[in-house]
């Protein structure tokens, strides 16, 4: 593929900033566009440590601020844009839904206007698996039935519509709408990681502190599912074949006329009491754990069928579980206290 110029918003956060490093790798020229809320700009400091030389700009702004993300594209003209920017907990948008839709669904739609105003129609989007709500069937294939239980899910179907909608109403755009599994792991050099702020809610930071002796032991949400162990089952996906897969995806942009959604997962389903396990052999010790009633909201088991990435993309994840959990391990034990370490 030519080496184009591409905006990533949200690229200070976790996936956004490994996604960086592998553009930067593959020659192209990044434009990061951030409002720094749930990130640190020392990501994007050790991202341009990571690949000297690389051009790497940053625009710490508002995705809803209509008139700053005009000017960015005025500036900038990308060729193409990953759009990672949004809020991600889904406790949180129970709580607080409109500040949910707000930047999510707002957020992109003043994206998708701004995209159409400049002629820029190539998008790759951030969706998740929690796009399929609670699976009746696994694995999980793009066709499998769509639904959501909480305002985050939701808002990620209402802008998967919106894509949809507007490759529709006119010609000329390519989107494709990338459904991750449960991104977890670092990058190999340990220099850039997840950084959840306060207690974090997903399994692997949480773990991972509880090796740090940051936090005294997991809670681990129900073991009376029905999975082989008891606890609940998902697919982990190391966040630099995740990474990996954007790249794959923005080379596709140029096939694909409208807009499709690709699931980024590895196919394989890991128990919480398998990930226990897994880190705890990293870690050379057992990794203090106790049982607990199922987390409302909660499902079972959620694994991906990998086969249309593969297919299409021609991207497969590489990474298996211990080396999720020992560059997971690195990034902790280096940054205990995340970017604030620094
Ligand atoms: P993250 O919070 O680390 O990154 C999101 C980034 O967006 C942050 O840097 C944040 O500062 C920025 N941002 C938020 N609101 C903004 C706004 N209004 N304007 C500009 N920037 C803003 O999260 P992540 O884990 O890297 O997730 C990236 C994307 O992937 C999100 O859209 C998320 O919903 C999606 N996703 C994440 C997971 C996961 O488990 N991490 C799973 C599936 C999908
Ligand atoms: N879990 C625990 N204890 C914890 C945290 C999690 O036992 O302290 C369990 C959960 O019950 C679940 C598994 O670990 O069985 C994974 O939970 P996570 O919170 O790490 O991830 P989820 O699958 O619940 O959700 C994540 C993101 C969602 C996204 C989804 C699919 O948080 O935003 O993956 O991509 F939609």
């Amino acid at each position: 593929m030519p080496m184009s110029k591409i905006l990533v918003t949200g690229g200070a956060g976790y996936i956004g900033s490994h996604t960086c490093v592998e553009l930067l790798q593959a020659g192209h020229a990044v434009v990061v566009l951030d409002n720094l809320i749930n990130s640190s700009s020392v990501a994007l400091e050790r991202v341009r440590s990571l690949v000297p030389g690389a051009q790497l700009g940053f625009h710490r702004i508002d995705l809803c601020d209509a008139q700053a993300v005009e000017q960015v594209f005025a500036v900038e003209q990308p060729n193409a844009v990953l759009h990672f920017a949004g809020l991600k907990a889904v406790g949180e948008s129970v709580t607080i839904p409109l500040r949910y839709y707000r930047t999510n669904v707002f957020g992109t739609q003043v994206l998708l206007e701004i995209m159409q105003r400049h002629n820029c129609k190539r998008l790759v989007f951030s969706s998740s698996a929690t796009v399929y709500g609670n699976p009746e069937r696994v694995p999980l294939t793009e066709s499998s039935p769509l639904s959501a239980t909480n305002p985050y899910g939701r808002s990620k179907l209402f802008i998967e519509d919106m894509c949809r909608d507007v490759a529709i109403s006119e010609s000329g755009w390519s989107i494709i709408l990338l459904r991750y599994f449960n991104p977890v792991g670092a990058h190999r050099s340990g220099l850039i990681g997840e950084d959840p702020a306060g207690i974090p809610n997903n399994l692997s930071p949480y773990l991972l502190q509880v090796a740090s002796g940051k936090r005294e032991s997991l809670t681990v949400f129900g073991n009376d599912y029905p999975t082989p162990d008891g606890t609940g089952v998902r697919d982990y996906i190391h966040v630099v074949d995740l990474a990996q897969g954007h790249l794959a995806a923005l080379s596709k942009l140029s096939a694909v006329n409208g807009c499709c959604a690709v699931n980024l997962g590895t196919g394989t389903g890991t128990s919480v009491l398998q990930m226990v396990a897994a880190l705890s052999r990293v870690v050379g010790r057992p990794l203090a754990h106790r049982f607990a009633a199922r987390r409302p909201g909660d499902i079972a088991t959620c694994y991906a069928d990998p086969t249309h990435a593969a297919t299409f993309l021609g991207w497969r994840a590489h990474l298996d579980l211990d080396a999720m959990c020992a560059d997971g391990w690195r990034w902790q034990q280096q940054n205990p206290n995340g970017y604030r370490t620094a």
